[in-house]
């Protein structure tokens, strides 16, 4: 008699969706301060004490930087941050290979140039190796991310950065809550950038943020962001020829309510993390990332496992995971492939986007080894799933289990 879910046997995990929040939250304080902001009449920070300028201060310092520009969405935050640090025409920008697509697209806006650049396939983010041999005479700026959560490693990443007097651009969108050596991400290099699109794990629908400690950055940050205007001086004197990236007061009234809750759910997605992470490892074949001491606060958007389907008799990934989706666990394949096989890249379809004259790589001819293998292995959990207490991943670990003990049936 089949005992997998797939084959008609009873699911492992039929609980866990009931334990896993539903997302986005929206508590009684969201509401009650979307409500407010509301009623305030006031829906837009042209304002001095804004909702938008309490949200970024607040931000800023839980993410341990000095400034903060609060934004429409975090993809216009990428664009905002490369054309503050003056990138556009014809430069290049180095990008991991594995990423959303707008971490590249938002190169192409600034009208400059993406070059992908290999990542370290037991850690989903730039390899430093590949970084320093990808560095041309065109090369003026680094965009890296911290990938499901993942953070680069900045004690090999930043010298490179320095050495080369690049600027380095952090895309955080994945990243809230996430420490190096004690530190949170996003003013560690020049500019980081965050989203709080539905899915984050600080969301308002649309929106996004970006940080540095750079007095200079983030003043040059704050015209760009408001079309060339001061904030607070809400007439027609503009400094700068630029565009309208701004938040909402209702976004930003939703995200400082909701902040108050991030660093709790930061702290119990690290502690479950580490938990799944160590039960992951006795199984056999569906590897976490690497374990790395440095990094001393894990944020998450993807909780990451690296199947090996040569532990499963052959199973393919592709197999694997809906076996897993039977049982009940809501697993997936990140983006599914690396982004220079995106159709965006395809010769014809860049011509429209690319200035001319600009030369750009064969991106149809590229074939990363860090980024394929990655890809191939890569199952991903979304992050809510790390909120299931550890009743919850003991249902996912012992999902993965019985398909183990059980793959015959599937073969
Ligand atoms: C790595 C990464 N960068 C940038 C973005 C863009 O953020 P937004 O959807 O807020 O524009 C996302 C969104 O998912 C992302 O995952």
């Amino acid at each position: 008699m089949a005992k997998l879910a797939i084959n008609g046997g009873p699911a492992e995990a039929s609980e866990l969706k009931s334990r896993i929040p539903s997302w986005p939250k929206a508590s009684t304080k969201a509401k009650k301060a979307l409500l407010e902001a509301l009623e305030s009449g006031k829906w837009c920070r042209v304002y001095s004490g804004s909702k938008a300028e309490q949200f970024e201060k607040a931000f800023a310092s839980y993410h341990d930087a000095k400034h903060g520009i609060a934004v429409a969405n975090g993809t216009v935050s990428l664009e905002l941050s490369l054309k503050t640090g003056k990138i556009g025409f014809g430069d290049e920008v180095l990008v991991p290979a594995v990423t959303f697509i707008a971490s590249a697209s938002a190169i192409t806006e600034v009208g400059a140039v993406p070059r992908f650049v290999d990542i370290d396939p037991e850690t989903a983010v730039m390899s430093p190796k590949a970084l320093k041999d990808s560095i041309t005479d065109m090369t003026k700026a680094v965009l890296v991310v911290h990938y499901a959560g993942y953070p680069v490693d900045f004690d090999e990443i930043l010298p490179i950065v320095r050495r080369n007097g690049l600027f380095l651009v952090e895309d955080c969108a994945h990243a809230h809550g996430t420490e190096w050596k004690g530190r949170k991400v996003g003013a560690i290099g020049d500019m980081g950038s965050f989203s709080f699109q539905e899915s984050k794990s600080l969301a308002s629908g649309e929106g996004g943020i970006v940080l540095t400690d750079n007095d200079v950055l983030a003043e040059r940050a704050r015209l760009m962001h408001n079309i060339g205007r001061v904030v607070g001086r809400p007439g027609y004197e503009h400094f700068i020829l630029s565009s309208n990236y701004r938040l909402s007061e209702l976004q930003a009234a939703l995200l400082l309510a909701k902040l108050d809750e991030l660093p709790k759910e930061v702290e119990e997605k690290h502690v479950n993390g580490e938990y799944l992470a160590e039960k992951l490892m006795r199984i056999g074949g569906v590897e976490p990332l690497k374990r790395d001491q440095r990094i001393t606060k894990r944020g998450y958007y993807f909780f990451v496992i690296r199947y090996d389907k040569t532990e499963f008799n052959g199973l393919p990934k592709k197999r694997f995971i809906e076996a897993l989706n039977a049982e009940g666990v809501p697993a997936g394949s990140g983006y599914g492939m690396p982004l220079y096989k995106q159709p965006a890249f395809k010769k014809e379809n860049l011509d429209t986007v690319i200035p001319k004259g600009v030369k750009t790589p064969d991106y149809e001819r590229l074939s990363l080894p860090g980024a394929e293998k990655y890809i191939a292995e890569e199952v991903t959990l979304p992050h809510p799933i790390l909120l299931s207490g550890k009743e919850g991943l003991d249902l996912v670990v012992n999902s993965i289990q019985k398909i183990k003990e059980n793959v015959d049936e599937l073969l």
